[in-house]
């Protein structure tokens, strides 16, 4: 079965009873037993859940994977991966992780006598300049966030293996439809599948993905024992969001591009960071390693009053954190998703008070482009009677 289809028919025949085309909700904590001595295939939904099952079967075929453990929030499906870390080992994290990702490496695992170090994902060599003889896993993800950097993902996989690391790769900026990365030697893949996955803004929820049994299983331990499972409601919408991926990403891809090229043209945009431009420095690996660039872009402005401007009159996208849904989005990464680093660490990272994130989403690109028009303009007048009043 081919990538589209899968999300559709994978696990959803219909049930024998009433032959609902679509999968049922099984809103329901407990499952009645049939015989005393013979435990139901689910029994109790923070363990298992039809919905989740069914949610997880899809996910690990489109991953290419054999195993997938969804659960409440992308950050518990973090969290699951790194349990397979115990005391005294040492983890090796990407310098552009997701935020949520290093705050939990650095304020957490310090804690159970795991310790870390950041190494450049762009710079596969890195791994072997910051592993040690503890060194047990390499965190990483791309195109990165908000630069939206890209690594070259069979590279970093070829060092960590010098090195026998365990590879987790966050997956959520692509999405499987654009990048598969068990396929380019990954061991575990995860994603915020609030993001892209369910596609709608109405969900959060996680999944991890493996091909390996025994990280499968132990992720499945994970969630039955910490309880960080989703609701079903919330493992139905994921799914219905699900059969939508391969054309919304497709859409989002496209419009992005449309906006990255008109972004180029603004005469008060500095700097534009989307790996689909041919001119972009990450643009050849992105094309060696996925399907479509994405709907996630970032540009900087001349100054910080008029980005701050511009993402204050937008009408269409809308002035709000996290990414991947339908409707566009603009955020300002020195006040949302970087707000939390200090001034230095954000700089380090070439995260600038004057840059703007975009998320785009599957509306028209010509209502987009309009709608960013319109706001460039009234950031630009203001910048002009600024310089009046000076
Ligand atoms: C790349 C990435 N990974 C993980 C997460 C955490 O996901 P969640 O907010 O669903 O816990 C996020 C959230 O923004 C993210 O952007």
């Amino acid at each position: 079965m081919r990538f589209a289809t899968k999300a559709i028919r994978i696990g959803q025949n219909p049930e024998s009873e009433h032959r609902s085309v679509t999968y049922p909700l099984y809103q329901t904590s407990t499952f009645a037993w049939d015989q005393i001595d013979e435990e139901p295939k689910v029994a109790y939904s923070r363990v298992n859940n039809p919905n989740r099952l069914v949610l997880e079967e899809v996910l690990a075929s489109m991953e290419n994977g054999t195993h997938c453990t969804c659960f409440s929030s992308g950050m518990a499906a973090v969290v699951a991966a790194l349990s397979l870390l115990e005391a005294g080992d040492h983890v090796l994290v990407a310098s552009d992780i997701y935020g949520g990702t290093h705050r939990y490496i650095a304020d957490i695992l310090p804690r159970q006598g795991i310790s870390y170090a950041v190494f450049d994902a762009c710079s596969p060599e890195s791994i072997g300049a910051t592993v040690t003889p503890k060194t047990k896993m390499v965190v990483f993800e791309s195109p990165t966030n908000p630069l939206l950097r890209v690594c070259d993902i069979r590279a970093v996989v070829a060092e960590a293996q010098k090195h026998g690391l365990i590879t987790v790769f966050d997956n959520t900026f692509a999405s499987p439809a654009l990048q598969r990365p068990l396929d380019l030697g990954c061991d575990i893949v995860i994603h915020s599948t609030t993001k892209y996955i369910t596609g709608h803004s109405d969900v959060i929820g996680g999944a991890l993905i493996t091909a390996n049994p025994a990280y499968g299983e132990a992720a499945a331990e994970w969630v039955k024992n910490t309880g960080a499972s989703p609701s079903p409601f919330d493992a139905w919408l994921c799914l219905r969001g699900l059969k939508t991926l391969a054309l919304r990403m497709e859409r989002h891809s496209q419009n992005a591009m449309r906006i990255a090229e008109w972004l180029t043209q603004q005469e008060d945009v500095k700097a534009v960071y989307y790996p689909g431009l041919a001119d972009n420095p990450f643009h050849q690996v992105a094309k060696s390693q996925m399907d479509g660039f994405s709907g996630m872009l970032s540009f900087e402005f001349g100054t910080v009053e008029m980005a701050k401007t511009a993402a204050m009159n937008t009408k269409i996208f809308l002035l709000a954190e996290s990414l991947g849904g339908v409707e566009s989005l603009i955020g300002y990464p020195t006040l949302m998703s970087h707000g939390c680093m200090t001034e230095e660490e954000r700089v380090e990272r070439g995260v600038h008070p004057n840059l703007l994130r975009l998320s785009v989403g599957i509306e028209d690109a010509d209502d987009l482009i309009e709608d960013l028009g319109n706001a460039f303009a009234v950031a630009r007048q203001s910048a002009r009677v600024a310089a009046v009043k000076v």
